[in-house]
């Protein structure tokens, strides 16, 4: 691998859709380089692709063709087992509806993604308990989703993303059910997760939250219309080690 800095590498990406006369593209020849500890916006018009996009990205689904590197590794082309174990080990979503499960204490939910990474239950729970500390949470372990407003759902939603330390968080319109005041308190979450060298990729409608990307795209029908930079690579945020990152998480608890 030429570059260790680069974690996504995505060339000559698409998706298509039907056949023949129903033939559509969600994606068009797409190429994206991302690298370590960029903060990206991707906004656009509805149905211009950033799902597509941000699902293919987290190995939820496959491009038509087209190559995707994570880490430097090939994974366009691998099974859906070994998808689901890089997925589960690199990547962390948050989804605009939270996509919690409504019959699990918010404890159960965030511990979820650690099943897949074969901790032991006394460990998830720990683990889970500490994440939702982080995001001042912790009282609610018992809580079900449907008990808590909005945005506190999507709070629990980025412990889950976060709990198995993914180095990708993928966030797609996380803000987009919540007031402007949930808005902010979760932008800042995934502010402060970035500022410690987590790489975040985010779909949004709303241009004033590009003020916290290092770099905003627009799409347009399946192909980037403009790139642009905001943050020089060389001042991207350098990743903490998860030792320090853990402290660093259960000493924010007041
Ligand atoms: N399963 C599917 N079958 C056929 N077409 C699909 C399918 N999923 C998506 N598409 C099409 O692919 C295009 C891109 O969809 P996508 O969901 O990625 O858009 P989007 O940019 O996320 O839109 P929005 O802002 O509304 O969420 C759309 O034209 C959509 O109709
Ligand atoms: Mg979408």
């Amino acid at each position: 691998m030429s570059d260790n800095n680069i974690v996504i590498e995505l060339k000559g990406l698409t998706k298509r859709y039907g056949y023949g006369d129903t033939e559509s593209f969600a994606l068009k020849d797409f190429d994206l380089t991302v690298k370590r500890g960029e903060f990206i916006m991707i906004m656009g018009p509805s149905g211009c692709g950033k799902t597509t996009l941000l699902d293919i990205i987290g190995l939820l689904d496959r491009a038509t063709s087209g190559e995707y590197m994570l880490n430097g590794e090939d994974v366009a082309g691998i099974s859906a087992r070994r998808q689901a174990r890089l997925r589960a080990k690199k990547i962390g979503f948050v989804f605009q509806n939270f996509n919690l499960i409504e019959d699990l204490p918010v404890l159960e939910n965030v511990a979820l993604p650690l099943v897949y990474v074969n901790q032991p239950r006394t460990v998830r729970l720990k683990n889970a308990s500490e994440a939702l500390r982080r995001f001042h949470l912790q009282e609610r372990e018992y809580y079900f989703p449907s008990q808590l407003s909005g945005g506190q759902q999507q709070r629990v939603a980025i412990a889950r993303a976060i709990v198995s330390d993914p180095e990708i968080i993928l966030a797609d319109e996380p803000t987009g059910n919540l007031d402007s005041r949930s808005s902010h308190v979760v932008m800042e979450e995934l502010k402060a997760i970035h500022e410690e060298g987590n790489t975040i990729i985010m779909v949004t409608h709303n241009p004033t939250l590009t003020s916290y990307a290092t770099r905003v795209i627009n799409m347009l029908d399946g192909h980037i219309d403009t790139d642009i930079k905001t943050v020089a690579d060389s001042n991207l945020p350098q990743p903490i080690s998860v030792k320090v990152k853990k402290g660093k998480r259960s000493r924010r608890k007041h």
